[in-house]
């Protein structure tokens, strides 16, 4: 039988992003989509001993020139009830896993440990009236799994996803995903006129502009959506973006009244970081 040396012999592109079929934990990619050079897409198959909740994440990844699984936190931006999982990545280019990741194709492995976990749950929030998800950059995945959530629906009469990247194509996967909600045979009809879709850029000219803590600092978004001032009776929150976002927006949500929750004990937002970055 012939046996690859690994430490000899050069292993093909297509084969090192590849987590090998035998691995427990290896799942297949079914579909990829690039939405500009540095934002992509994919879906994988679901282990169908998989149970999470909506908004939670996992570590995936691929093997190293070693042989080693090399493994990031995810989160799952597909439902709770959807048969495959979806993923929206960033591409670093020097990124040990996305430089790789982004590479992928459909047929194609890669490593998920199916073991989810996180803060942005339902169960971590009192209930309320509205929902806001506020999200910047790939801050949005936990969100387009949360957006085709029927309990977020159930659970609260409105529903607002905020959305602020650098430029137009940043906001792409979430805006095609919005658009796409309402004709959804599953969700269509639970989203109608529940979702409001409030996308901002910050650096490319568009129709709406500013910051996310900005337009809620200075009370535009509510004007613009003809809501009330983000209030602690009415109002709950999920964010999710870089760490300094992250700390920002919490002094906005903490000058309206509102707690910082947990899984542990409930309050009226929760908060996780996009990716671990910065410094920190
Ligand atoms: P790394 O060595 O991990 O990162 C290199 C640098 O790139 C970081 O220091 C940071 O400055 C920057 N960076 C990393 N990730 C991002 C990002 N998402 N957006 C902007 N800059 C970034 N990433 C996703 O693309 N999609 C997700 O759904 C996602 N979910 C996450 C959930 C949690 C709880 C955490 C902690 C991280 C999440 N990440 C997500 C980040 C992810 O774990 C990796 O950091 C990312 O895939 C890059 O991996 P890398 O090995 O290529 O580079
Ligand atoms: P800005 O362009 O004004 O910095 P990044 O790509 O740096 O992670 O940023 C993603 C988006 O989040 C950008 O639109 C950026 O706006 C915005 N942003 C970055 N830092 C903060 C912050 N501390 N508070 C609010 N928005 C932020």
């Amino acid at each position: 039988m012939f046996v690859r040396n690994h430490a000899r012999v050069p292993v093909p592109d297509t084969q090192a992003q590849t987590a090998k079929p035998h691995l427990p934990d290896a799942q297949t990619v079914t579909a990829v989509t690039h939405w500009n050079e540095s934002l992509f897409s994919f879906r994988v198959t679901r282990p169908q001993s998989l149970r999470f909740r909506s908004g939670e994440f996992v570590m995936i990844g691929l093997l190293d020139d070693r042989g080693k699984p090399l493994l990031r936190a995810y989160s799952i931006a597909s439902p709770a009830w959807d048969e495959e999982l979806e993923f929206y990545s960033i591409k670093v280019p020097d990124g040990p896993l996305t430089s790789r990741l982004q590479h992928i194709k459909v047929g194609q492995e890669i490593i998920l440990r199916p073991k989810p976990v996180g803060t942005l749950v339902h169960d971590a929030l009192l209930p309320g009236k509205r929902i806001w998800f506020l999200a910047t950059g790939t801050g949005i995945a936990p969100f387009a799994s949360l957006m085709r959530e029927p309990e977020t629906y159930e659970k609260y009469e409105q529903v607002i996803m905020m959305h602020t990247c650098r430029t137009v194509s940043e906001l792409e996967y979430g805006r095609q995903l919005v658009e796409n909600l309402e004709a959804d045979p599953l969700i269509g009809e639970m989203v109608a006129g529940k979702l409001r879709y409030y996308a901002t850029t910050t650096r490319e000219a568009s129709p709406r502009m500013g910051r996310i803590t900005d337009n809620l600092a200075s009370g535009k978004v509510f004007a613009d959506l003809g809501l009330p001032r983000m209030n602690p009776a009415e109002d709950r929150a999920m964010v999710c973006g870089s760490l300094a976002f992250n700390v920002d927006v919490k002094a906005v949500l903490e000058s309206f009244g509102l707690r910082e929750g947990a899984n542990s004990e409930p309050r009226e937002y929760v908060v996780e970081k996009a990716f671990v970055g910065d410094g920190v």
